[in-house]
């Protein structure tokens, strides 16, 4: 299934119109209270990353049959990553799938979880453990909703931002020449790079659409963000620990990078959050139940110039190794 993707600055009739057209609408009760005219009748979860597991994915589920939705309905996600990942669950669930619309709020969502049909919950102490690829039939990205996005989903948005601008060498230099207006949030900085983002990752979803390859770069800082995000009990926001993520698999694998972009990526996100402390021990056991895995290693998806991914497998003890080193390297910044 294609999705039909809109995105601009000010979508709000075309979001009005599309919610009408749903028999059921999902947000979170940040969306609901900001929002009060697009959620009358919706259903309203509560906000968070630890909110997106069974318990809420079989509320949503439960409303669905309560309110008698059939298989030719359509259900709509009006908030962040955490309500689009888990209502696409839900839809690909309800009656063996069901149509769905999906309407990011935040920053994260536009430039990532919105784009490429990825659903999930988290399970089991494991981030998206259990999910499906199951594209939304339209996607609505309106960048009006990000004046009213909260100081925190700024800062979760941003990792994403970076982790995709490391991609290609033009959203790079879109990035490093405009950080300074980005950081103070320059409305037309950040709507350029937003869109930028956007074409990425759609170019990037529709050659490999199930993550067989290319895919795999979008995982850039994620192998040890998730890691450190699990460990941490999710207590910051998931761009957060992108960034750290991304900060803490350069520092480990410094020796294949090119010597620059090391130093401009450590100083970009520097800008933006402090290295992590957590404890090896604990890091390494998370990493290794990570879903890019394959065999006895742990696979990191490492920028080493920009617009160039490479693939690195880390055995068991060199990833002890090279992580005791990247936290001590870090903490000299
Ligand atoms: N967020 C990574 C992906 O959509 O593949």
């Amino acid at each position: 299934m294609t999705t039909n993707l809109l995105y601009g600055k000010d979508l709000r009739g075309d979001i009005k119109n599309a919610l009408s057209l749903c028999a059921m609408v999902v947000t979170d009760d940040n969306v609901a209270r900001l929002y009060p005219e697009l959620t009358q009748n919706a259903f309203v979860i509560p906000a968070g990353e630890n909110n997106k597991n069974q318990q809420t994915l079989f509320d949503i589920l439960t409303e669905m049959n309560k309110r008698g939705l059939k298989r030719t309905d359509k259900i709509a996600a009006l908030g962040g990553g955490v309500v689009g990942d888990i209502v696409g669950l839900a839809a690909s669930l309800y009656m063996r799938g069901i149509a769905w619309v999906n309407i990011p709020t935040t920053l994260l969502a536009m430039v990532d979880s919105s784009i490429g049909g990825k659903t999930a919950i988290d399970f089991s102490g494991v981030k998206n453990l259990i999910g499906a690829f199951y594209p939304p039939e339209r996607v609505i990205t309106s960048y009006r909703f990000l004046e009213t996005l909260l100081e925190k989903d700024w800062l979760c948005g941003y990792g994403e931002v970076i982790k995709t601008c490391l991609l290609t060498a033009k959203s790079y230099s879109l990035l490093i020449d405009n950080l300074d207006n980005i950081i103070k949030r320059d409305r037309d900085a950040v709507y350029a790079l937003i869109e930028k983002c956007i074409e990425i990752k759609q170019a990037v979803v529709k050659a490999d659409p199930k993550e067989k390859g290319l895919r795999k770069i979008l995982n850039v800082g994620h192998t040890v963000g998730h890691a450190l995000e699990a460990a941490d009990g999710y207590k910051s926001s998931h761009g957060e620990y992108v960034l750290k993520g991304i900060m803490t698999e350069c520092a480990m694998c410094k020796d294949i990078m090119d010597e620059d972009f090391y130093n401009q990526i450590i100083s970009v996100c520097g800008r933006f959050v402090t290295p992590p402390r957590t404890s090896v021990k604990t890091v390494k056991q998370r990493a290794f139940h990570d879903k890019k895995n394959y065999g006895d290693m742990i696979t990191v998806m490492l920028p080493v110039a920009a617009g160039e991914v490479l693939h690195v497998r880390i055995a068991q003890d060199d990833f002890t190794e090279r992580y005791d080193k990247a936290i001590k390297e870090l903490k000299k910044v």
